[in-house]
């Protein structure tokens, strides 16, 4: 069995032992939406990520690792506050660990969610918007070297499903769609970078998400992206970017977004 499945595979045994069976999503918060857990339901139990198998230790303020089980309708869910960054220096494998874990323990679908720069003008800071496609500009990927399933060669079209958007869409008020540009950071962008991303088609720019979803999709997931727009980006606003503005930016949102993921884990 290749390395990232056996890693999959030993971390869902630990996180059944501890949160019981049966989840049928995973849910992925990052920057900035780690308050939206309290709007999200009855969370049963919860365990510090770096206690089950594969999971490094978080470096970056705001990412406090916890795995939590939750219930929010019929759906079962397995909520990760905060994720892994290619940007701490962590592999592909690492990254995606999680998706993989999820998809070990029977997980049809996974909700990623990121803080990401506004590139498309149209876009506000605090608005949620879902994800038609990526790209990816890490220069990695989790497949790399990995077999799962019978595919070794992941079609990546409609990698954000269709059905999950329209859920999503009917759902929240005001909610954006674009494509996300994912960079390795962890510097911000040059607005000359940004220049290039727009003329590139991307409306979003963040750190994270492509290679999980790539992940996922390797692993048979359905796939639903949600950025939270915390900032806009460099060149379209005067100054740039800072990490306290991203995770002021989601705490002030934190309450719509939950709402948000809230009615989309009911709908699955
Ligand atoms: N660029 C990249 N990643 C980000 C940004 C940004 O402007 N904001 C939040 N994450």
């Amino acid at each position: 069995m290749p390395g990232a499945q056996q890693a999959a595979k030993l971390a869902a045994e630990e996180i059944n032992a501890r949160l019981g069976r049966d989840f049928d999503a995973l849910v992925v918060l990052g920057s900035g939406w780690g308050d939206a857990l309290d709007e999200l339901g009855e969370v049963g139990s919860q365990i510090p990520a770096t206690e089950v198998h594969g999971f490094p230790p978080s470096r970056v303020a705001g990412h406090g690792g916890m795995i939590a089980a939750l219930t929010c309708g019929r759906t079962r869910a397995l909520v990760m506050r905060g994720r892994v960054h290619l940007y701490e220096g962590h592999s592909a494998a690492a990254v995606t660990h999680g998706v993989r874990t999820a998809a070990a323990l029977g997980c049809a679908s996974v909700i990623l969610t990121n803080a990401c720069g506004g590139i498309n003008p149209s876009f506000s800071v605090g608005q949620p918007v879902l994800l038609t496609d990526h790209i990816n500009l890490t220069g990695a990927s989790p497949t790399s070297g990995e077999e799962w399933g019978t595919d070794r060669f992941v079609n990546l079209v409609d990698c954000y499903s269709p059905r999950l958007r329209r859920i999503a869409a009917e759902v929240g008020q005001g909610v954006g769609e674009g494509v996300y540009a994912g960079v390795s950071g962890p510097h911000f962008e040059t607005p000359a970078e940004i220049r290039m991303l727009a003329a590139m088609g991307a409306d979003l720019v963040g750190m994270s998400t492509v290679l999980e979803a790539i992940a996922a999709r390797h692993c048979g997931m359905e796939v639903l992206g949600i950025s939270l727009v915390t900032n806009m980006a460099p060149g379209l606003v005067e100054g740039g970017p800072s990490h306290a503005e991203v995770l002021e930016a989601g705490e002030a949102s934190a309450a719509r977004v939950g709402r948000l993921l809230r009615g989309v884990l009911e709908r699955l």
